[in-house]
């Protein structure tokens, strides 16, 4: 069956990314939602009119997860034409100073879970299906006092340009986004609101556009997608400046 796999789903534009989906792909049949709100999940689930839903409330900074879903992909055998690797967080504080707890779930996260997740659903893509890794504008220059969550977009910015070449004879293509500050649980979550003026200061992406405009860009083939001119010449600029002097008017 036909399936789309998308992680953090259940809120943020992990919700967005669903419903568009259904216009953008029309040929997913079956969406397996992965979060750990299941409740959320089958609200959303609720709305996909009519398409085979699958729940799966998993915590994916628990390795076991791993195993829960690669039993499942095992049991079900599905064929994914689309994996949106987008649970995330962030969390605002300086290394050393910020809960380890609150370090080590960015990496694990953000890092280990798109990792393993991509790794057990790749077998199961054919020629034609798309993967959608979420970075940041965090990952173009490292971020001081959120130095682990720009280091940790900075490796999904990377996976994803050396997944696609890996799978480029199989006709799998990977995407990488790369949105400003969304106005998501994301930032009530990681500490940031009214504690960042670089947070107060930018410009704010709407999740639904961001969603729709990266599946647009995952459907061209496209290796990655930065919204709104103002971040695409941040983007610019942070490429062709010495990160050590990016680095000083990088602060969140
Ligand atoms: N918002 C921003 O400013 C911003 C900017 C650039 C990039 N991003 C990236 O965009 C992506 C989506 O973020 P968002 O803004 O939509 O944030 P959000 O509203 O906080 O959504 C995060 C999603 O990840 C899920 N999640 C969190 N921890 C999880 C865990 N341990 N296991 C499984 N799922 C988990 C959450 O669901 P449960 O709580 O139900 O588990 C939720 O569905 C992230 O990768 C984030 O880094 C966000």
């Amino acid at each position: 069956m036909k399936t789309a796999i998308i992680t953090g789903a259940s809120a943020g534009m992990g919700r967005e990314f669903a419903r568009h989906a259904l216009r953008i792909f029309p040929e997913i049949e079956c969406f397996w939602l992965i979060a750990r709100r299941e409740g959320k999940l089958r609200e959303l689930a609720s709305e996909l009119n009519g398409r085979k839903t699958v729940c799966m409330a998993l915590d994916l900074c628990d390795e076991q997860s791993f195993t829960v879903l690669e039993e499942k992909l095992r049991d079900e055998k599905p064929e994914i034409v689309l994996l949106v690797n987008n649970a995330g967080c962030g969390y605002l504080g300086n290394v050393g100073e910020l809960p380890t707890a609150q370090q080590t779930r960015m990496t694990k996260l953000n890092v280990t879970a798109l990792t393993a997740v991509t790794s057990l659903c790749v077998p199961y893509m054919a020629r034609g299906g798309h993967i959608v890794n979420v970075s940041s504008i965090a990952s173009f220059c490292p971020n001081p006092r959120m130095t682990v969550y720009s280091s940790t977009k900075a490796y999904v910015s990377s996976f994803s340009r050396g997944i696609r070449e890996e799978l480029r004879e199989k006709g799998i293509t990977a995407t990488a986004v790369c949105p400003g500050p969304m106005d998501t649980e994301f930032i009530a979550l990681g500490g940031i609101k009214g504690h960042s003026r670089m947070f107060d200061l930018l410009p704010y992406c709407d999740p639904s556009s961001v969603a729709e405009g990266t599946l647009l860009s995952a459907k061209a083939g496209r290796a990655f997608y930065t919204p709104k001119a103002f971040y695409k010449l941040y983007r610019f600029i942070a490429k062709i400046t010495p990160q050590a002097l990016m680095v000083k008017f990088a602060w969140t």
